[in-house]
């Protein structure tokens, strides 16, 4: 059998990581400032998340959602602290998609309604529900494309206004920081604007913080820079550093049923210690102060680079817009200068998406390495 062939492949095979570095096959050192999309929020390898989930393995993988967890309460009191968002529930699944997935159904489940509005350049997933509402045509198969879904432009508040007056909606889904389609945002005007509208139309309001949330932004969600409450949150990438995992918080005004949701392998034991791990460091670590402030670092150094014509995003969601197309500034920063970083649909932005712990002293060699490819 060979491997369904699905993925653009660099020709690098990392074998080992620790932090933000990792080894190839042939001892070559890289610097990871892209955390495998997004994904490594506490550091590859971090020492307190080995342990856990080792000593997790050791006493028992897996059990199915039959049974007492505690493991799924810990985490679910702790992520509510640590969030400021104690007045949610969660349900726990195994991937962004899955998180989205779920949240959209709960929408529908609540509002009694089908149809759902999202936003141009918008990425929620490649499943049913999720794919629909992601702007790209080339991934909506005719089945997705039964789900009817609103594309609307980003802070158009007409625009907003008269789709969500119609009575036909269950949901807005909204990154408040776009990944994949190259960190536009909502303004903080516009955000408020689509919570308000959302709340007088009984319309659900889904924040997609897969990318964004876990103190990337330099708060623990973004949305929390513009000062609204969404009513369900989605989660996934950072909240395991690599374990696939994924989550939806519900305010508690969703009322739970017996098999409303479900899943076999969402919450295991193996994926609430990672999970528990992860949080422990981010506090322990104060990585979204740090996110914080090296991300207005990065920005710092960012604009003192010609080539660099908008530098965008929030903490360590930062994305560098050049005047030409960047598919090979990328290669030439893997290949020749040893250097992970993202793309995006706009195809003249690099992204960078590194662990929440790393240092002034590795933006600067970001920084050196970039000066050295634009030469
Ligand atoms: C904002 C956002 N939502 C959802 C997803 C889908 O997550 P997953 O790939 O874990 O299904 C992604 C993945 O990139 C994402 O960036």
């Amino acid at each position: 059998m060979k491997l369904f062939d699905v993925y653009p492949l660099y020709d690098v095979t990392p074998v080992s990581a620790k932090g933000i570095e990792v080894w190839d096959d042939k001892g070559q050192k890289y610097l990871d400032f892209y955390g495998g999309h997004a994904v490594i929020s506490i550091g590859h390898t971090h020492p307190h998340y080995v342990a856990k989930i080792k000593d997790q393995l050791d006493k028992m993988a897996f059990y199915s959602n039959s049974v007492q967890n505690p493991l799924q309460e810990e985490l679910a009191e702790k992520l509510g602290k640590l969030s400021d968002c104690t007045d949610y529930d969660l349900f726990m699944c195994n991937s962004g998609a899955e998180a989205n997935e779920n949240a959209l159904k709960m929408a529908s489940f609540h509002t009694g309604k089908a149809k759902v509005i999202s936003f141009k350049n918008s990425f929620h997933g490649r499943t049913s529900a999720a794919v629909a509402a992601t702007d790209n045509p080339s991934i909506n198969a005719p089945i997705n494309q039964q789900q009817e879904v609103t594309f609307l432009p980003l802070n158009d508040f007409e625009a907003f206004e008269k789709v969500i007056t119609s009575d036909a909606y269950c949901a807005v889904i909204l990154e408040a920081i776009q990944g994949v389609g190259g960190l536009d945002e909502p303004s903080t005007e516009f955000y408020q604007f689509i919570a308000k509208k959302c709340k007088e139309n009984n319309v659900v309001l889904i924040a997609d913080e897969v990318q964004s949330g876990y103190g990337r932004s330099g708060k623990f969600f973004a949305f929390q820079h513009h000062n609204i409450q969404p009513d369900i949150i989605t989660i996934a990438k950072g909240m395991g550093n690599g374990f696939p995992v994924g989550g939806v918080l519900l305010h508690e005004t969703f009322k739970p049923s017996y098999g409303l949701l479900g899943t076999t392998f969402g919450g295991n034991h193996l994926a609430c210690a990672a999970c528990l791990a992860v949080l422990d460091v981010v506090d322990n670590e104060n990585l979204i102060a740090n996110a914080a402030s090296l991300g207005s670092y990065f920005k710092e150094k960012a604009v003192e680079i010609p080539q660099i014509k908008n530098v965008k995003g929030r903490g360590l969601m930062i994305g560098l817009e050049f005047d030409f197309e960047v598919a090979d500034l990328r290669k030439k920063l893997i290949y020749d200068e040893h250097i992970f970083t993202g793309s995006a649909k706009n195809k003249k932005l690099l992204r960078f998406l590194p662990a929440l712990n790393i240092t002034k002293e590795h933006i600067d060699l970001f920084f050196e390495a970039l000066k050295t490819v634009l030469k």
